[in-house]
Parts: C-alpha cells; sequence; structure tokens
C-alpha cells in the first residue's frame, strides 16, 4: 500500500519511521516533507492546507492511505473531502477538529458534559471583556478562540497586561479572525503532561504520557515555542491519575462526543494541568503532539499501520497496543532567534556521528537538502531522540549525541526530563 503523510516537521519524520517498518507499506510520500524525511519518503511540493491539490495527488497516486499530521488541514475539513472521494484518511473530521480548531467549542464542550477544566467566561466584545478582568483580578489566562499556530494563549500577571492582551487580540487583530472570540480563564497551577490516545469514535486506548517543554530557555524562562523537548513517560502522571484522567476525562469526552452526534476518529490528545484538585484540561489537540509524538512512537512497538486501519473501519476494540517499557528522551535543536526571527540556510555537521550512535534517533524538524548539503530550513531544525533503561540513562544518551551536531546559531535547552529526574528522586 502506498502511504501519503502530509506535513513537514520532527512529528512527521516520526511517523514516516514508524510507518516503514510496517510489512504492509510498499511507498511513502510526505507533502511536503523535510530533508531528513527525503531519505526514507518522496517528498512532494504540495502545502499542507492545499487540499485539492493533496486530493488530486492521492487519487492520481493512488494512495491506499493518507495520514494528517499538522492541525490546519483537519480544521479545514481535509478528511470529510477526501472521504467524500472515497479515499481512506487518518484524521478527524472537520465538526470533530473543532475541539482544537475553536478553543470556544472545546470550553464549552468540556462544561456541558462536567469535565474538569479551569474556569472561564466567553467574551466577543472588547468592554465586556475588559470589565471582567477589573472585576476577577490577575493571574488569568486570555485565549483566542481559533488556531494561532501556538500563540494564540497570554498568561497575564498584571491588569496592564490583560488589557493590553485583550487590545491586541480584538481590536489589533493580531490573530486575525482567530480572535473574534476570546477567552478569559482562571490560571491553573501545576504540572503539565500530555496524554494522546486512539479513538475510533467509540473505543479508545491510551498510548503512553508524555511531557513537552513549551518554553525555550531553561527553567521554563523566556517566552513558549513549539515544544524544546519532551521525555516518555511522565513519572508525575501515576497509574492512579491516568486512570482518572480515563474515567473523568477520556471516556466523558467520547460520550460527550457521540451525545452531539460527532463522530471522532483519529489521535485526541488532552493537555493536562495536574493540580492539587487532580488532572484538568487545558486544550484539546485533534492529532499527534510535536514533539511529543517523537517520543511516544519509538516506544511503540504495534504496527501503527494496523491501529490506523482499525480507526478507520471503527474497529479499534481488536487492537492491542504493545510498548517497549524503556523511557525516551527528546532534545530539540533550534536556529539561533528563535521563536522570534532567525536564518535558514546554515549547514549542519555531525549527523552521520550522531545518528550512527547506539539508542539515538535523529528526526528532522526544520531542515532541506540543497545539493547534497543539510541545511537549516525553520525554527525547530533536529529532534535529538534517546533510549534508556532509565531516564538518567536516557538523558545522558541524548546530550551526548546532541553534542555531536554543530550549526551556526545552534541553540537547546539543558534540563530536558530535570523534572522527571527530580520526581524519580523524590520517589513519586
Ligand atoms: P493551550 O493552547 O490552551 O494548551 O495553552 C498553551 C499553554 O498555555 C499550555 O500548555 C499551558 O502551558 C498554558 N496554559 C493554558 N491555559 C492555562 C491555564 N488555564 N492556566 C495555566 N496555564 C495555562
Ligand atoms: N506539543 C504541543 C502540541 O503539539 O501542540
Amino acid at each position: 500500500m502506498k502511504v501519503l503523510i502530509i506535513g513537514s516537521g520532527g512529528r512527521e519524520h516520526a511517523i514516516a519511521l514508524k510507518i516503514k517498518a510496517s510489512p504492509l507499506v510498499t511507498k511513502i510520500y510526505c507533502a511536503p516533507g523535510n530533508g531528513g524525511i527525503a531519505e526514507i519518503a518522496e517528498c512532494i511540493d504540495i502545502k499542507v492546507d492545499d487540499i485539492e491539490q493533496l486530493l488530486y495527488f492521492a487519487i492520481t497516486e493512488k494512495i491506499g492511505l493518507t495520514i494528517v499530521g499538522p492541525e490546519i488541514p483537519l480544521v479545514q475539513g481535509i478528511v470529510d473531502v477526501f472521504n467524500l472521494r472515497g479515499l481512506r484518511i487518518f484524521g478527524p473530521s472537520k465538526l470533530a477538529a473543532q475541539l482544537e480548531g475553536s478553543k470556544v467549542f472545546a470550553k464549552e464542550f468540556l462544561e456541558k458534559f462536567n469535565i474538569p477544566t479551569a474556569k472561564f467566561q466567553v467574551f466577543t466584545e472588547k468592554n465586556s471583556a475588559i470589565a471582567y478582568v477589573h472585576q476577577i483580578g490577575v493571574p488569568l489566562v486570555i485565549k483566542a478562540d481559533g488556531l494561532a499556530a501556538g500563540k494564540g494563549v497570554i498568561i497575564a500577571n498584571t491588569i496592564d497586561e490583560a488589557i493590553d492582551a485583550i487590545e491586541q487580540i480584538m481590536v489589533q487583530k493580531i490573530f486575525k479572525e482567530a480572535g473574534d472570540k476570546i477567552i478569559i480563564e482562571e490560571m491553573l497551577k501545576g504540572e503539565e503532561v500530555s496524554f494522546l490516545a486512539f479513538t475510533d469514535g467509540r473505543a479508545i486506548i491510551p498510548m503512553v504520557s508524555s511531557q513537552d517543554h513549551k518554553r525555550i530557555f531553561d527553567n521554563d524562562q523566556g517566552p513558549n515555542t513549539g515544544g524544546m523537548g519532551a521525555y516518555s513517560p511522565a513519572p508525575v502522571f501515576t497509574k492512579d491519575l491516568e486512570n482518572k484522567v480515563i474515567n473523568e476525562i477520556l471516556l466523558p469526552t467520547i460520550r460527550g462526543l457521540i451525545t452531539l452526534g460527532i463522530n471522532y476518529k483519529g489521535v485526541i490528545y488532552v493537555g493536562l494541568m495536574i493540580t492539587q484538585d487532580g488532572p484538568k484540561v487545558l486544550e484539546f489537540n485533534a492529532r499527534f503532539g510535536d514533539p511529543e509524538t517523537q517520543v511516544i512512537l519509538p516506544r511503540l512497538k504495534t504496527d501503527i499501520i494496523d491501529v490506523m486501519n482499525a480507526v478507520i473501519d471503527e474497529k479499534l476494540f481488536r487492537i492491542r497496543l504493545n510498548w517497549d517499557e524503556r523511557v525516551t528522551v527528546c532534545v530539540v535543536l533550534a536556529a539561533g532567534g528563535y521563536p522570534g526571527k532567525y536564518e535558514n540556510g546554515k549547514e549542519i555537521e555531525g549527523l552521520d556521528e550522531a545518528r550512527q550512535m547506539e539508542d539515538i534517533t535523529v528526526f528532522h524538524a526544520g531542515t532541506s537538502d540543497i545539493e547534497g548539503k543539510i541545511v537549516t530550513m525553520g525554527g525547530r531544525v533536529l529532534n535529538i531522540v534517546g533510549m534508556g533503561s532509565s531516564i538518567k540513562e536516557a538523558v545522558v544518551k541524548t546530550y551526548m549525541a546532541v553534542n555531536k551536531i554543530k550549526f551556526d546559531g545552534i541553540q537547546y535547552r539543558h534540563d530536558i526530563a530535570s523534572k522527571a529526574m527530580n520526581h524519580l528522586n523524590k520517589g513519586v
């Protein structure tokens, strides 16, 4: 079977490597892909939101399965378009993807079905939003309703910051129509966990837990990024907590979707805050996480094509997932200046040396192959993933591989997985 992957990041490289291991797959295409994906797939120059071209390609190349990486095509309804033409595609429909595409939809859904989340109010008009800020005080969190490439959440520690955020989103329209509505919500304190599951609309099979590192600098300092590293599993996420999240969050979510007549098929990603009052939902994503996928999929021993087929055919109850018990750690190597302005085209050295190391995988995120040379082509450039029998071993191996890579302006966090080690040292 020929498979088409849509996307160009480390997540898509991890998906490509996993499906390459499946005996069911004869050829992999990736649109648009990157310099690393090009080694295992044929990269085609179609943008992730060019649904018409993607459809044309899938029909003419007789693609047996299309896998959608990023949220934009999902929220635009690529799954509905492909399904109408009888094509097999892995991901939720446009209606289902609203759980990620509209934060207002997601919050109202959580409230309606009594699923734990931060207290919130929705506003469509600036003055009432500002009045509410004065009424409840800071700190608080302001969120644009629609997709804003991970930048639509502002944590305001002063009244002025809150008013400024409201002005920027609702008046200056920095996120365009994504800011027509905003949410103002209570700030939650605790540790974040990413919990992903496969679902066919009825059955759910959770994956192993993981933790992202969103801030650019060590000790969670500086601005938010697309993710600077990850590890799996997250020791803070004990078996008891996992059961609680399945019973109080995942199952009610699926039941709620069924009540609304929404058939959700694909990956459901729940971003959780583990608060003193228990786990609460921060957000839903309608897809695999990035960089979470880079630490989750290397641990998956089951053929992922079987799982995806079972999701599409609504036969997920037949699947059991087998996981490698070892721990994975991912360090993201980013371009100098990211998440602000950065330059592309810096030559990368040490790739072969790093990937020849035992238990190391190098996923490409923002690279391009220019006349046989791999150069930087994006903010997040490479993901170095190491595996070990303990978190410490995985961290040491990963950073040894990180040290092999050189490019002009390289920056990365030096404390990935330190929270996990603290938990283990405390015996949690
Ligand atoms: P979201 O896109 O809703 O997950 O928000 C992005 C990030 O903002 C989350 O991963 C959290 O780090 C932070 N965040 C969102 N909502 C809250 C909240 N209510 N309290 C504290 N932090 C939050
Ligand atoms: N790691 C966060 C995300 O994929 O949205």
